[in-house]
């Protein structure tokens, strides 16, 4: 067996029977039960997995000019903030709101990684993976991605089914700050590195350092709610934020909730409800998956009683099996 608490953020200390390093090649592991794993910064493994852990790590990157943008094409095993923090040296503009998300390249399209204002469906040509059970290679556009908030098809019909092997970006030379989101909208006429900078202060003052203390970052999605049940909640919660979405819905913030009920601090065992950003559940090393299940039921069954809302959550939760659900 094979201890898990290093390979995730969150640190449990749950096993899996083998690790298996995935480099260029294509390794035969389809008959067995297994999980894929990248930095481990958006699974959490809440018992001992009954199976082997499939470790992305082929790095290597090639960089195109071409007339307009530059096409990067990245291989999955590559650190996500250190292509920020080269891109934006190099002044290949576009990622720096997305600065200091942890991860790999091959995760960020699967959740479709966004921060301060920017998805990163917005630079993406193409997503490159094989077939686990043909072994085939194949290449996705966007459009064929079916990106949307925190979803794309690779967490829906191609939910192990593919390992991403390499995403293909394009980051036009024509660049224009996004700084609308918070406090960025602080600066005037921001650089790219402006921006880089800014996002990694907000970041290191709200969110906690997973190497300081077991995390994963959101663990609940932001949801979406029809405008009228929105205006019905105002009516008793008249300081209610909400994101503009489409005509007929807006989107919450999950943390506002929380921290409404009361929530932030709450500890159960070694888990707590983190007490600066309520939507983030922490581990400080002595938290057990039980634990962490039993916080956040709570903290979901008190949201859909108290506002009628329905919690997703956004981390992946592996158990015995494979994926479950809260
Ligand atoms: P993992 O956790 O290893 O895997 C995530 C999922 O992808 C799993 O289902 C796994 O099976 C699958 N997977 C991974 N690699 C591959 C591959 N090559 N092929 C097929 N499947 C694969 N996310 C945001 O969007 N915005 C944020 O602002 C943000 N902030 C965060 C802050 C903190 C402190 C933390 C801990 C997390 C944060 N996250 C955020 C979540 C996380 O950083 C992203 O989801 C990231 O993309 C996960 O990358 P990973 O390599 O760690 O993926
Ligand atoms: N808020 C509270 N209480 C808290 C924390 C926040 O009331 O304890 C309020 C804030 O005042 C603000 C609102 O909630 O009005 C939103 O807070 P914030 O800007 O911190 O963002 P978030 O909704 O908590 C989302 C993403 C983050 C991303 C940030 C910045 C989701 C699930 N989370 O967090 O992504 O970094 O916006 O764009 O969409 C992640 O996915 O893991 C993640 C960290």
């Amino acid at each position: 067996m094979h201890n898990l608490q290093a390979l995730h953020t969150f640190g449990l200390a749950h096993s899996a029977k083998r690790i298996l390093p995935l480099g260029e090649g294509i390794s035969d592991f389809g008959t067995e039960r297994f999980w894929i794993l990248g930095q481990g910064s958006n699974c959490v493994f809440v018992e001992d997995f009954d199976g082997v852990v499939v470790q992305v790590n082929h790095a290597g990157k090639k960089i195109t000019e071409l007339d307009d943008h530059y096409l990067l094409e990245v291989n999955a095993g590559e650190d996500w903030h250190s292509l920020v923090q080269f891109c934006t040296e190099k002044q290949l503009y576009g990622f720096e709101n997305l600065a200091l998300i942890p991860g790999s390249v091959g995760a960020a399209p699967i959740q479709n990684i966004g921060a301060y204002g920017v998805e990163i469906n917005r630079y993406i040509n193409s997503v490159e993976f094989f077939e686990i059970s043909t072994g085939q290679t194949h290449r996705l556009s966007n459009e064929e991605c079916h990106f949307g908030y925190r979803d794309s098809i690779f967490k829906k019909e191609l939910f192990g089914k593919v390992v991403i092997t390499r995403v293909l970006f394009s980051l036009p030379k024509a660049w224009q700050p996004v700084n609308h989101y918070g406090e960025l909208a602080k600066l005037n006429s921001p650089s790219a590195t402006d921006i880089f900078n800014e996002v990694i202060r907000i970041r290191q003052e709200k969110l906690p350092d997973p190497s300081v203390i077991g995390n994963a970052g959101s663990f609940f999605k932001n949801p979406l709610v029809s405008k009228k049940h929105y205006a019905a909640l105002q009516c008793e919660w008249d300081q209610l934020p909400s994101y503009a979405v489409d005509q007929s819905s807006v989107k919450l913030p999950a943390a506002w909730l929380i921290d409404k009920l009361g929530f932030k601090g709450k500890k159960v065992g070694g888990i707590q409800c983190h007490p600066r950003q309520a939507l983030v559940l922490t581990n400080d090393g002595t938290g057990t998956g039980e634990q962490l299940l039993e916080l956040a039921r709570e903290i979901q069954q008190q949201v859909n009683d108290v506002f009628s809302i329905s919690l997703e959550n956004e981390v992946r939760l592996v158990g015995k099996e494979g994926l479950i659900t809260l």
